[in-house]
């Protein structure tokens, strides 16, 4: 009998499903929430009542791209945390009642896991130990991968992630959010010619929030000279602040390396979809010896796949939650 499970993410503002079957993913669908765009981030109770209408249909369309019937399933997965507490509950509340109606376990996921094991989604898969880069909208880590639910985080950021240097710049610069990927577009038609400090934090740590101040102080002091100083210059200075975002990354994962000696080197997480950071990992890897993994796209962002994968590890190691599990908004990797 094959083992096939369902697996529900929800902790941010997109909902998704995916159905693993002995480790192979069949299905990986996605409903985005586009209305925060509106408001420029997410706002909490609106994605929770998002989830609400989008999770029946999301579910109901993975199964179906699977070929599988509910009544075949082995367990149901969820992300359990970190996250937004009440999108969260959606997912969970979902998993808890869907598990008990058909009498079969429940797997709890840990998103920041998930989001390193997005590599066993599909070929190449790296080969352990390796380094995983995950950086996210909510986090920014180094991490050591030693087995598939075995990983020790040796670096992370002290206050802002990745994801929110590119949103919190992006929203300076009067773009839409998510910030990330329009900073990505238009960096590519510009020059990364204006200079943004770079932070001087020790070890394997990261800072992003005093390179959003120094935006903020540039960006201030440009349009007093020149009104029209963003509309002009904004692919050039898109283009600076995703290299010097690029730069702080690659700088400690360097240090990583050296002070691991692990040369198996991935980059996880929706940040992992930025084309500078893309290249700048397959350059440096080519330069050091390292071999590096880049998930496709659809691994990168928040998507059911990940937490699929890390629920068929759990549940072959028998892994289940009580049906009385509580979503978590913060939780230690
Ligand atoms: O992993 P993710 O989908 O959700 C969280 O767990 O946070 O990451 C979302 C983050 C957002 O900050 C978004 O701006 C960023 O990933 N992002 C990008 C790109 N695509 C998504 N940042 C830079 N370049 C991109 N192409
Ligand atoms: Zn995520």
């Amino acid at each position: 009998m094959r083992t096939i499970i369902l697996a529900i993410e929800s902790s941010c503002d997109d909902t998704s499903a995916s159905v693993i079957a002995d480790g192979e993913i069949l299905s990986n669908c996605v409903a985005n929430q586009e209305i925060h765009r509106l408001y420029g981030g997410v706002v909490p109770e609106v994605a929770s009542r998002a989830h609400q209408a989008n999770i029946i249909p999301v579910v109901d369309r993975a199964l179906r791209e699977a070929g599988v019937d509910k009544a075949e399933l082995s367990a149901v997965a969820f992300t359990r945390g970190p996250g937004l507490i009440g999108s969260l509950i959606v997912g969970v509340s979902f998993a808890k009642g869907l598990a008990m109606s058909l009498g079969i376990p429940l797997v709890e996921v840990h998103h920041m896991q998930a989001h390193v094991l997005a590599h066993f989604a599909e070929a190449p898969r790296p080969d352990f130990p390796f380094l995983c880069l995950t950086v996210s909208g909510g986090h920014t880590q180094i991490v050591v991968v030693r087995d598939f639910l075995e990983m020790e985080v040796i670096g992370s950021t002290i206050d802002d992630a990745a994801g929110e240097a590119f949103d919190k710049t992006g929203k300076l610069l009067g773009l839409d959010y998510p910030a990330g990927p329009h900073i990505d577009r238009l960096a590519r038609q510009g020059t990364a010619r204006f200079e943004f400090p770079e932070p001087q934090i020790p070890d394997l740590d990261f800072s992003f929030s005093g390179l959003k101040t120094s935006i903020l102080y540039f960006l201030k002091k440009e349009l007093k000279k020149d009104p029209d100083f963003i509309k002009d210059n904004l692919a050039d200075i898109c283009a600076s602040v995703q290299d010097r975002i690029v730069s702080i990354l690659m700088k400690k994962l360097r240090l990583a390396v050296e002070q691991t000696d692990i040369r198996e080197v991935a980059i996880a997480g929706g940040v992992s979809a930025n084309s500078g950071l893309r290249n700048a990992l397959e350059s440096t890897g080519r330069e050091l010896g390292w071999r590096t993994y880049i998930p496709a796209f659809e691994y990168c962002t928040d998507n059911a796949a990940m937490i699929a994968v890390t629920a068929y590890h759990k549940y072959l190691r028998k892994e289940f939650a009580p049906l009385d599990i509580r979503p978590v908004a913060r939780w230690e990797m």
